[in-house]
């Protein structure tokens, strides 16, 4: 199956799910990296593995349906067939949620429905919890909010700073994520809704 990967920042995700399909770990093939940023580091690391990108800003079209039109047939293009959001910074509007309808998956540094939407890492320390996660999740219009696929528990210890949380979290993100990936592409549950096709 052809997957894009959507991402606006450094793309360390990007990046795990570029390596695990360049060794056929994926059951698919990234066929095209999307990013909202020009100039994001995920675009660099996209070339590497000789993925095609695309960067579009957002603000250089008249409405957020527009903009979503155009990627929309970027990914049709490309064959795109699935998309993993991997630190991508928007919220999925109708025009693509219905294009791709059961075929976006996110992954959130947080056991979801716990700590979503920006800064989860800081959220969790703020509320002075003694875990926290990684979770991989359908995408539906909410923030944060379809049905969980995969989660992943990260302790939280006494001493830790906020940068051994991130790196804790960024470790587990690296392999649940190409490996989630993997189990939805051998089963082929693209529903969300625990059907096979
Ligand atoms: C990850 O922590 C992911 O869970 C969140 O955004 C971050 C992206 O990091 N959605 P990177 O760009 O993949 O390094």
């Amino acid at each position: 199956m052809k997957i894009a990967v959507f991402a606006s920042g450094t793309g360390s995700n990007a990046e795990a799910l570029m390596q695990a399909a360049s060794q056929k770990q994926l059951g698919g093939e990234v066929a095209l990296l999307v990013s909202d940023k020009p100039g994001a580091g995920a675009l660099d690391k996209a070339e590497r593995f000789g993925v095609p990108s695309i960067a579009l800003a957002p603000k250089n079209f008249a409405t957020k349906a527009d903009y979503e039109a155009k990627v929309v047939s970027h990914l049709q293009e490309h064959g795109v067939e699935f998309v993993c959001l991997a630190g991508y910074m928007r919220l999925i509007g109708s025009t693509l949620l219905n294009a791709y309808e059961g075929r976006i998956v996110n992954i959130h540094p947080s056991l979801l429905p716990a700590f979503p939407g920006l800064d989860a890492v800081g959220q969790a320390l703020e509320a002075g919890v003694s875990e926290t996660g990684v979770t991989i999740h359908y995408v539906d219009a909410g923030m944060d909010t379809g049905p969980i696929i995969a989660q992943e528990k990260v302790l939280i210890e006494a001493n830790d700073t906020r940068e051994d949380v991130f790196r804790k979290i960024q470790e587990i993100e690296h392999n649940l994520y190409p490996q989630t990936v993997k189990q939805i592409m051998e089963t082929k549950v693209v529903g969300g809704d625990g059907q096979n096709e």
